[in-house]
């Protein structure tokens, strides 16, 4: 069996923030997130996050993805791995992450459950030229790790030593369970160490081994918003690199942040100052100009957006969108559309190849295929208390500056005209006006203006 143990119970005083520091967000995700993508890209039967400040917050995020332990007082993450003990198989192993560690790669985890097939501690270390405050590796004359030594109970020539601890490892279960209640907090921040279970099982004669990471950025940890951007920067420009390898053209990388759950396909153009949030699936030949916001979105192929957001939604190929178009709440746009300037649309369902060209909300609608919408068409679909659907049939042609009053239903062929506001249905091939017959008054136009 294999699980995992992620510690994500501190409060990160030095974030100087409200929000527990597991969710402060990296490419819109939260960082807890990001450990938990890496971690279900890896084979795990559990996974267990250790959690005490902002507990509610992280449980809500997470849900039912993860099983929870809970450390209501943070006593060390010897003492938090304590409170996950008794969810842990009883055989097998366990790698043992952090909460603010998010950019420890699937690769790492995979290849820590592999190094430890035959220890029974396997410890993640890195080189660092400051090694500045993290626990330092100490070995013996055979090169074979004895201890972890804190930081603040390190003697000067501890202090020296270059190869520091990541806090990352991988236990065999049956040991760690059976050895972990003789860690005790008799240290300088009389705190419970897990770093302790090096000497402990060293001295029970257990295999214990100290490897290193290949990249000693990605075991960067998170305490301050200083190093939440440096992660933000390292991830950006690890998750850009791997599409630009796969056929993606990034006009600027440095202003374009695709998260971690996003795909893209060939031949996608991304402008600078996007943001592509959430789990979005970007189409082959796509290009995505500057000032779009992108969330939760799948886009079909050869799509055009300019400098628009998109929410919740689905679009299909060879579609135009924007500039400043809106779409939200459930939309789906079938192939061929075009939306245009200050064009919103809410819960909309258009077919093929209809027309949208500006000014105009079209909210809780059924659309048609080939329907053109000339320009300020509203769909009135909100009395104050309730939203009414809007049903428009195929080819129908909606003029400029029309109000459609909802629960209404426009047929198929049927034409609107402009400036009409429709509160009947209008039925197929029919063509409705709904406007006061316009009077012409004869010179008075230049009495009006010479009187000015
Ligand atoms: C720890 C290691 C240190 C290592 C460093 C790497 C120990 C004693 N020290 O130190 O050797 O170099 O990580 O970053 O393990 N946490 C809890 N409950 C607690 C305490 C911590 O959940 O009671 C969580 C924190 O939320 C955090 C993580 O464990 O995500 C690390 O804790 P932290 O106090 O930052 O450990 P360090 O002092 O950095
Ligand atoms: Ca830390």
């Amino acid at each position: 069996m294999r699980n995992a143990i992620v510690l994500a119970a501190g409060k990160g005083t030095r974030m100087k923030s409200s929000l527990p520091k597991v969710m402060h967000k990296i490419l819109g995700q939260p960082m807890i997130g990001h450990v938990l993508t890496h971690l279900n890209e890896v084979h795990t039967d559990k996974n267990i996050m250790v959690i005490g400040h902002g507990a509610d917050l992280i449980q809500d995020y997470l849900k039912d993805q993860v099983l929870f332990a809970f450390q209501h007082e943070q006593k060390g993450t010897g003492h938090a791995v304590m409170q996950a003990i008794d969810q842990l198989d009883p055989t097998g192993d366990t790698v043992l992450l952090y909460g603010d560690c998010p950019c420890v790669q699937s690769e790492t985890i995979e290849w820590l459950f592999e190094s430890n097939k035959d220890f029974d501690l396997t410890v993640l270390t890195a080189f660092f030229f400051d090694p500045a405050k993290y626990g330092r590796i100490v070995r013996d004359k055979k090169q074979r790790v004895k201890k972890i030594v804190e930081y603040k109970d390190c003697n000067k020539a501890e202090l020296n030593i270059k190869e520091i601890n990541t806090g990352i490892y991988c236990f065999k279960n049956e040991k760690l369970i059976k050895h972990i209640k003789e860690i005790t907090d008799n240290n300088a921040q009389h705190e419970y160490y897990i770093t302790d279970l090096v000497e402990i099982f060293l001295n029970h004669e257990l295999k214990v081994q100290a490897i290193s990471v290949k990249d000693n950025e990605e075991v960067m940890g998170v305490n301050d918003r200083q190093d939440l951007l440096n992660a933000q920067r390292w991830i950006q420009k690890k998750i850009n690199n791997k599409w630009i390898d796969s056929g993606v053209t990034f006009i600027n990388p440095q202003g374009t942040y695709v998260s971690l759950e996003t795909t893209l396909e060939e031949d996608v153009v991304l402008y600078p100052n996007i943001y592509l949030e959430g789990k979005n699936h970007i189409g082959k030949g796509t290009t995505i100009r500057p000032g779009s916001f992108i969330v939760n979105a799948v886009i079909g192929d050869n799509v055009n957006i300019d400098a628009s957001r998109i929410t919740d939604s689905t679009v299909g190929n060879k579609v135009n969108i924007g500039p400043y178009a809106h779409l939200r709440g459930h939309t789906v746009i079938a192939d061929g559309n075009r939306i245009g300037n200050f064009v919103e649309m809410k819960n909309a369902q258009i077919g093929k190849d209809s027309r949208c060209a500006h000014l105009t909300y079209i909210g809780d609608a059924e659309v048609g295929e080939d329907v053109n919408f000339g320009c300020g068409v509203v769909t009135v679909n909100y009395d104050g208390k309730n939203k009414f659907k809007t049903k428009i049939g195929d080819h129908a042609f909606i003029g400029s500056n029309v109000n459609l009053i909802a629960p209404i239903e426009v047929g198929t062929n049927a034409v609107v005209a402009a400036g009409s506001t429709i509160d009947e249905d209008v039925p197929d091939n029919d063509m409705a006006i709904a406007r006061q017959r316009q009077v012409n008054k004869p010179g008075l136009g230049l009495k009006y203006i010479e009187k000015k």
